[in-house]
Formats: C-alpha cells, sequence, structure tokens
C-alpha cells in the first residue's frame, strides 16, 4: 500500500481545532491522528469521546484514535460510536488482548495495537495474525515534541519481518519524534501509516503536510 500521513491533533491549536483540522484536510493528509490520554497509564491528560465526537462532524478524513488508557475495553464501544474508525490500545494496558481486538472488529473498525519503545516485537506473535494494525512508538507515550529514538527503526523491521510471515496484510503504522528529516527511514523500514503532531502543527500545517507528502510519495 502507498504510504499514508497522519497529523496528530494532540499538537495543533485546540482552540481552533476546526480550522486547524481543515488547513491539513485540504493538504491532503489521509487520517487524523487522536491522542486520549487518561492521566493513568501515561502522565498527561489530553481529550476523550465527547471531542472524537464532535471531530467526526468536522471531516471526511477517518479518525485514527490511540487510546493511553487503562482498560480500554470499557470506552472502546463508545469511541466506535463517537466515529472512531480506527482504534489502537496499548499492549501494556490490557491483559486480554485478542478479546479486545475481537470487540473492536465486532464493532466494525480497524483494530490495532499500539506498544511502547521497551516492550519488545516477539510479544506480539500471538496476536499479529488478528491485528488490521500495530502502531510503533518511537517516544515514550504522553507528550507531543519529543525526540525519535533511534532503536525504533531497527524495531519497524522485525515486526516488517514477522508480520510477512504471520499477516502479510498487517499495516505498521509509527508514532512519535517524525519529521520531514527522517521519515524517509521510517518509511524505508517498513512503516506505512506515519503520525506526526509537532512537524505539522507548529508553523504552516498546510506546508508541513505538502513536504511530507512528497516525502512519502516517493514509496
Ligand atoms: C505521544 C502521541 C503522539 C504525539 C506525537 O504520546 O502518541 O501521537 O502526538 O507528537 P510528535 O509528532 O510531536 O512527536
Ligand atoms: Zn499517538
Amino acid at each position: 500500500m502507498k504510504p499514508l500521513l497522519a497529523p496528530s491533533i494532540l499538537s495543533a491549536d485546540f482552540g481552533n481545532l476546526e480550522s486547524e483540522i481543515r488547513k491539513v484536510e485540504e493538504a491532503g493528509a489521509h487520517l487524523l491522528h487522536v491522542d486520549v490520554m487518561d492521566g493513568r497509564f501515561v502522565p498527561n491528560i489530553t481529550v476523550g469521546i465527547p471531542v472524537v465526537e464532535s471531530i467526526r462532524g468536522k471531516t471526511r478524513l477517518p479518525l485514527d484514535v490511540h487510546l493511553m488508557i487503562v482498560e480500554p475495553e470499557k470506552y472502546i464501544p463508545r469511541f466506535i460510536e463517537a466515529g472512531a474508525n480506527w482504534i489502537s490500545f496499548h499492549f501494556e494496558a490490557a491483559v486480554h488482548h485478542h478479546r479486545i481486538v475481537s470487540q473492536i472488529k465486532e464493532l466494525g473498525a480497524k483494530a490495532g495495537i499500539a506498544i511502547n519503545p521497551s516492550t519488545p516485537i516477539s510479544s506480539l506473535e500471538e496476536i499479529i495474525p488478528y491485528l488490521d494494525f500495530v502502531l510503533v512508538m518511537s517516544v515514550n507515550p504522553g507528550f507531543g515534541g519529543q525526540k525519535f529514538i533511534e532503536s525504533s527503526i531497527r524495531k519497524i523491521e522485525k515486526l516488517r519481518e514477522l508480520s510477512l510471515e504471520l499477516n502479510p496484510k498487517l499495516i505498521i503504522e509509527v508514532d512519535g519524534g517524525i519529521k520531514v528529516e527522517n521519515v524517509e527511514k521510517i518509511l524505508k523500514a517498513g512503516a506505512r501509516i506515519v503520525v506526526a503532531g509537532s512537524a505539522v502543527f507548529k508553523g504552516d500545517p498546510e506546508r508541513n503536510v505538502k513536504d511530507f507528502l512528497k516525502k512519502l510519495n516517493q514509496f
């Protein structure tokens, strides 16, 4: 598949969210990444179900909801009802991964598992056949604007190797510290959805999206 760009609204101006979203949509972004944090799984609090619901009414872009929350299974049905199209929950925040993945799929959304930088790819071996995507965190989740952890490249490559064997349709999404300057090596390693927050919304979002798309379109 062709690579997709998912701007993360975490770095957008929340007071002008509608116009921020419109800018990236018009510039050609493919998905909108929504970071949900609960102050328990990660040391930060962001937005929840009502915000997803109101964004849903403002854009045609698929909503890629990244749940950084404990007990994700309690809230997933409401996020999907609010308009989430892609849902990822953290491997480290759940026990019954297979059950939660089935729950997401039955409700009609794409199911993904997100993994922290210190969680090995091998932990996913049994669940990979059931997933639509894996979200590889290339920073420690919780904040925008952090530095890309270089060892993530090897992890993406490992995941690609494993997916060729276990689930060739698996989509690899990468999130954290992605800039126009380092996106090529991330794509080369096997990523097909790239999330970018600060690198899209700081400065001129339309320009930034276009700069990213130039790089993505080479793959
Ligand atoms: C971090 C979030 C990311 C964040 C990325 O916990 O999951 O989606 O918005 O921000 P940047 O691209 O600035 O690293
Ligand atoms: Zn995210």
